[in-house]
């Protein structure tokens, strides 16, 4: 199908991590030519990323490196992420060491390690969450395809429509500077267009989100807030991050072990905050299986300790309360997912927690369950704002952000058209 604004590139997936980024052939946009008019009336968009989901740029002045080739010292920032260069092997432990973060127990805050100095790129723009690999032309696309239809439809990049991006590895108690920063967004946003303003999240973007208008008064969001646009939101956590905790994910990038992506991936907070929640997990259910033990959403004190992780429980621990509640927006909400994907619901270890385990799949969009990206429902008639579901049958969680069905959904929650 040719849509104006839309293109529906060919993908070869390549996943990264915890979720998987869509990379695309080199592919320029066709020239959309039509005479269509919109209506002026747009409500203003910002767009919050998920977890991956936005650059990282890195400055350099450290004490000693892993390996003689890794850079000790820059004189500039350099994108951290995402720079495939960066994630072969040797250069990938000059990364890791690079992009991990240090817990401290007693702040229970996380830290980066000596000399290095983390920068999120693009705050009120959108090109860091639209394209991950600034490097690359085509590559690591992300927010593109909707940011561009949004623009064929009369919106201005870095104006009307903006991106919020973060720093994704840390969960919001360690992010209030941003929280600050997005409310300012909006407000001026919303002045500027004398309407309010539509908030678009993917992934554990809405999880930010949501803590965001949890802590916003009602009047408040009733003056700047026109509706939550969530897609593919892990409202009750992902049961894939028990793994990446365990024995850590490569996932398609065969030449770097997971155990290596491992020590990366645990030292980011979020990955901890992103596992199943009690409130929506069954509690018998079998999440991992290993020969001598199983272990539900009950038994994370004693998964992390014989993970020999324990920090990981302390994180869990501070991240937990967030948004356990899973408390109304109190908004307008339009919650778009993904299911018949087959997603990682549980894992049956041989060997603990160092080798590979083989996963059970359930429903979902082949990273975020069903189960929880469906918890939307509970909303429903426990807030005055309307709650609409959309369930898009097929839909892979990155995928469905090229889709034409969730992009002419957007257009008329965004233009009414
Ligand atoms: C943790 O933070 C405290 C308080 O700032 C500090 O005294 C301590 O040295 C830190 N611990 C580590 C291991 O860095
Ligand atoms: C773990 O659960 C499975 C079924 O889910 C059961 O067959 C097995 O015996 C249990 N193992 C232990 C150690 O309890
Ligand atoms: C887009 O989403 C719709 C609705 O879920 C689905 O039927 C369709 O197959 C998807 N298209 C593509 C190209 O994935």
């Amino acid at each position: 199908m040719v849509s104006c604004g839309l293109i529906i590139p060919k993908l070869f997936q390549l996943s990264l991590l915890l979720f998987s980024a869509p990379y695309i052939n080199g592919k320029t946009l066709e020239k959309c030519l039509t005479g269509n008019t919109y209506p002026s009336e747009r409500p203003p968009v910002v767009l919050i990323p998920g977890d991956l989901g936005n650059q990282l740029e890195a400055k350099l002045d450290k004490p000693s490196v892993v390996h003689y080739i890794c850079y000790k010292k820059t004189e500039v920032y350099f994108t951290l992420w995402l720079n495939l260069e960066l994630l072969v092997p040797v250069a990938i432990d000059c990364w890791i060491d690079n992009i991990r973060l240090i817990y401290n127990r007693t702040t229970r805050l996380t830290e980066a390690p000596p000399g290095v100095d983390v920068r999120v790129p693009g705050f009120g723009q959108t090109f860091s969450l639209e394209y991950l690999d600034p490097s690359k032309q085509g590559v690591g696309m992300y927010f593109f395809t909707i940011v561009q239809a949004l623009v064929d439809w009369g919106y201005t990049r870095d104006d009307d429509v903006r991106g919020a991006p973060y720093d994704w590895r840390k969960a919001p108690n360690e992010n209030k500077a941003y929280f600050l920063n997005l409310q300012k967004m909006i407000e001026e946003m919303a002045e500027k267009a004398g309407r309010p303003v539509v908030l678009m999240a993917h992934s554990m973007g809405n999880l930010y989100t949501l803590y965001f208008l949890n802590h916003q008064p009602q009047a408040w969001k009733d003056r700047y807030i026109k509706a939550f646009l969530s897609l593919g939101a892990p409202w009750a956590g992902v049961a894939k991050t028990l793994k990446v905790v365990a024995s850590g994910d490569n996932n398609r990038i065969p030449v770097i072990s997971p155990l290596k992506m491992r020590s990366q991936q645990r030292s980011a907070v979020s990955t901890t905050w992103l596992l199943p929640y009690e409130h929506s997990w069954p509690a018998d259910k079998v999440l991992v299986q290993t020969p001598t033990t199983n272990y539900t959403v009950k038994d994370y004190q004693r998964f992390f300790k014989d993970i020999n992780f324990e920090d990981g429980w302390e994180m869990r621990q501070d991240t937990e309360p967030l948004i356990t509640e899973l408390k109304a927006p109190g908004v307008t909400i339009h919650c778009l997912y993904g299911s018949g994907v087959e997603t990682a619901e549980s894992f049956v270890y041989s060997s603990f927690p160092d080798a590979d385990p083989n996963t059970i799949t359930g429903d979902g969009d082949g990273t975020v369950n069903l189960l929880s990206a469906a918890q939307c429902k509970r909303w429903i008639g426990r807030q005055t704002q309307p709650v609409h579901m959309y369930e898009l049958e097929g839909n892979e969680h990155i995928n469905m952000l090229i889709n034409y069905t969730t992009v002419d959904y957007i257009k008329k929650v965004l233009l009414g058209v």
